[in-house]
């Protein structure tokens, strides 16, 4: 879709990925509607912004609360008039086995990042469609394709964002809908999520037989986060899919090829990986 002088809200837009995606959204000569859980983080992205010279107004809303997106979509329409673009990539993550996850973890990332898309959509699907224009991107992650050790929650979560986002393309495709859908599915991009995630965590307490492959684990991941791809880069890759009308957005394609290997597994006898 066109998107110069159109309006996008981010979720999670104050740091990370979804400032990566304001950034190339602001470059792209869209409004921003920037929105985070975090209030200092907020107002610090909205002043860069800003000062870029784009139209941009933040809120914060936590995701998790249906009223609060519904007070985003309001928000939004009350300062521009209008949204078509809408970015659920607000997101936490931790690596949690599943044998030692608090049931408060689960329910937290299962409420950010499944609930938090699934609010968006609900809420945003009927304006855009009042509009007859729009764009609904969620940020997945190859978590949500491939179900790796030690991140219970967090898969479970992301390869429901894939479900939600694909159904609703074909829904969308159906019915000759002129909303399109897309979703994103990142490899390790270098952010700071997982200190975000530690200091939103509600359960401060770590689990009481965090052992030292767990332990490592959670270093994997971020030692695989620092070397990871630019957000900025990310944000670029967004805006390209969002204007080429693109449905898988991915930033490591030959990460699939393990989706292949298990799709091999699957065909020849039923393992879940081969060997
Ligand atoms: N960094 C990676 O390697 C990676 C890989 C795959 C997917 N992702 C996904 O990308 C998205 C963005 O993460 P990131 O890596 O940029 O991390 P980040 O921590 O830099 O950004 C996430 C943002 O979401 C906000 N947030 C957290 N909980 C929220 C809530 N309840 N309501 C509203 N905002 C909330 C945080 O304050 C933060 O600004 C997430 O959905 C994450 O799961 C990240």
């Amino acid at each position: 879709m066109e998107t110069n002088g159109r309006v996008a809200v981010i979720t999670g837009g104050a740091s990370g990925i979804g400032l990566g995606m304001a950034r190339a959204f602001a470059a792209a000569g869209m409004k921003l509607m920037v929105a985070d859980l975090d209030e200092a983080m907020l107002a610090t992205a909205v002043d860069e912004l800003s000062q870029s010279g784009v139209e941009v107004a933040g809120q914060t809303c936590d995701v998790s609360k249906l009223e609060q997106v519904e007070a985003l979509a309001a928000a939004t329409l009350d300062r521009f008039g209008a949204v078509h673009v809408l970015c659920n990539n607000a997101g936490v993550g931790l690596p949690t086995p599943t044998n030692n996850i608090r049931l408060e973890d689960w329910r937290w990332m299962i409420d950010v990042d499944l609930w938090g898309p699934i609010y968006g959509v609900k809420t945003f699907l009927p304006i855009m469609e009042l509009q007859g224009e729009g764009h609904i991107n969620a940020t997945s992650s190859l978590a949500g394709l491939f179900g790796g050790g030690f991140m219970g929650a967090y898969n479970v979560a992301k390869h429901g964002v894939v479900a939600l986002m694909t159904t609703l393309e074909r829904d969308l495709r159906g019915r000759k809908s002129p909303i399109r859908a897309s979703v994103l599915c990142p490899g390790p991009i270098n952010t700071a999520i997982s200190r975000h995630s530690v200091e939103f965590r509600p359960s401060k307490a770590k689990p009481k037989t965090d052992s030292a492959a767990e332990g490592r684990a959670g270093a994997n991941v971020q030692a695989a986060l620092d070397k990871g791809m630019d957000p900025d880069e990310v944000g670029r890759l967004v805006l390209d899919g969002i204007q080429r009308d693109k449905f898988w957005l991915l930033t490591h394609p030959y990460f699939t090829k393990i989706l292949s290997r298990q799709l091999e597994a699957l065909i020849a006898d039923g393992s879940l990986t081969k060997g």
